[in-house]
């Protein structure tokens, strides 16, 4: 490996919202970034644009990086959109709120699948939008799937889109061609326009592969919003730089209108450390890949072997691990708050994710193993510990 993810680096006095959150004694595997260093052509690049020192507004248009994306696009999945397609934006969650305005008004809804991240849940509340919510089926193994039927089931008269993640946060699915061509069917056939949030798009293991479901079809294309960003990818969610592909002229000219005085520009640390990373970052995030795949596997064995009543299906994508606790004794209630009480590690709380949520925690592996390793060692004693003797 020529990347050290092995490196144990203190982000205790980084103003680090995962690292500032809980106590000195709690091991944070909470919210989704990594306690890893980013690329070095990304941290060379903003020392560079530092070291100049001069930081004025950024131009709206940047040519160079439309067109390193459009080509990326194309080169990752095949799916050729042309570089006027491509806006940036200072974040995914600042994305499908602003979609959410031009895409419905006050009274209508959208659709999405829960469980699902939190802010996903809230974008309807924030647009005074109703939610209707199509559960995704879990299968026996614990692992999860698309419900046509509930998606259909869950659609009125005035659900305006659907509000898609995928990969998907927190069950760790990458939905496949026949499930999103089902989905976006479904849309079709509903007159609904899709924003599909793909963050974690090029967090995708060994076997799986991402397909933007704006890629299946023009047709699709041209009523999607397809919002993905570096943050995830090269660990740069701090600086806030992301991008909407949107094909359709009239409503990408809509979208920027509605962003206009709220999330016009990006910061111009974001958006130098976002080309470096997408120029350069190709050789790190193939190692970054296969040292998640490794603690992915790690946890889903611990987990089986040694977190006894836990169990975990094989996130596909992200570095994310859904954890049903429910038949796990003394934490099966609140395991948010068993595992934190009890064990000091700090997860995220199932329950916030909506219906099917409650008794689940999320868990973040995007960390050395070292200190992976030390949560889920902790975790164990608390729940070996807290179990009833037998008699
Ligand atoms: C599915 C999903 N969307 C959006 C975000 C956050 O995006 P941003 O920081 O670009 O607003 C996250 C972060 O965890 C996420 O998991």
């Amino acid at each position: 490996m020529t990347y050290d993810f092995d490196r144990l680096i203190d982000r205790r006095r980084t103003d680090s919202s995962k690292w500032q959150q809980y106590g000195p004694d709690v091991l944070p595997l909470w919210v989704a970034d990594m306690d890893f260093r980013s690329p070095e052509p990304v941290i060379r690049a903003l020392r560079e644009r530092v070291e100049h020192g001069v930081f004025g507004y950024l131009t709206f248009e940047q040519p160079e990086f439309h067109q390193l994306f459009a080509d990326r696009l194309l080169k990752r999945y095949g799916w050729r959109v042309s570089p006027d397609a491509v806006v940036i934006i200072p974040g995914v969650i600042a994305g499908f709120n602003v979609a959410g305005r031009v895409l419905a008004a006050p009274g209508d809804g959208l659709v999405l699948q829960t469980p699902v991240y939190p802010p996903i849940l809230r974008a309807a509340g924030n647009m005074g939008l109703t939610r209707e919510e199509a559960p995704l089926a879990r299968r026996p193994d614990g692992s999860y799937e698309v419900d046509v039927d509930a998606f259909v089931a869950a659609i009125r008269d005035r659900t305006r889109f659907f509000l898609l993640c995928n990969p998907h946060n927190p069950v760790g699915r990458v939905f496949r061609r026949d499930e999103l061509q089902r989905l976006a069917e479904v849309c079709l056939r509903r007159g609904l326009a899709i924003v599909a949030d793909e963050i974690h798009c090029e967090l995708a293991f060994a076997g799986h592969r991402h397909i933007p479901i704006a890629s299946l079809d023009p047709e699709i294309a041209e009523r999607t919003i397809t919002l993905m960003a570096p943050s995830k990818t090269f660990n740069l969610a701090g600086l806030k730089c992301s991008v909407a592909v949107i094909p359709n002229a009239a409503l990408r000219a809509k979208f920027i209108a509605a962003r206009v005085d709220l999330v016009s520009t990006v910061n111009v640390l974001g958006y130098t450390a976002a080309y470096a990373a997408y120029r350069d970052g190709q050789p790190w995030l193939d190692e970054l890949l296969r040292y998640l795949e490794a603690n992915r596997d790690f946890v889903v064995d611990y987990a089986r072997t040694r977190l006894p009543g836990v169990r975990v299906a094989p996130p596909e994508a992200t570095y994310l691990a859904w954890l049903d606790c429910r038949n796990a004794g003394a934490a099966g209630a609140d395991p948010f708050t068993f595992f934190l009480d009890k064990a000091r590690v700090a997860l995220h709380d199932g329950a916030l994710f909506g219906p099917g949520g409650e008794g689940f925690v999320r868990l973040n592996f995007g960390c050395p193993r070292t200190m992976l390793v030390e949560a889920l060692d902790r975790m164990q004693d608390a729940l070996t510990r807290d179990r009833p003797a037998r008699v």
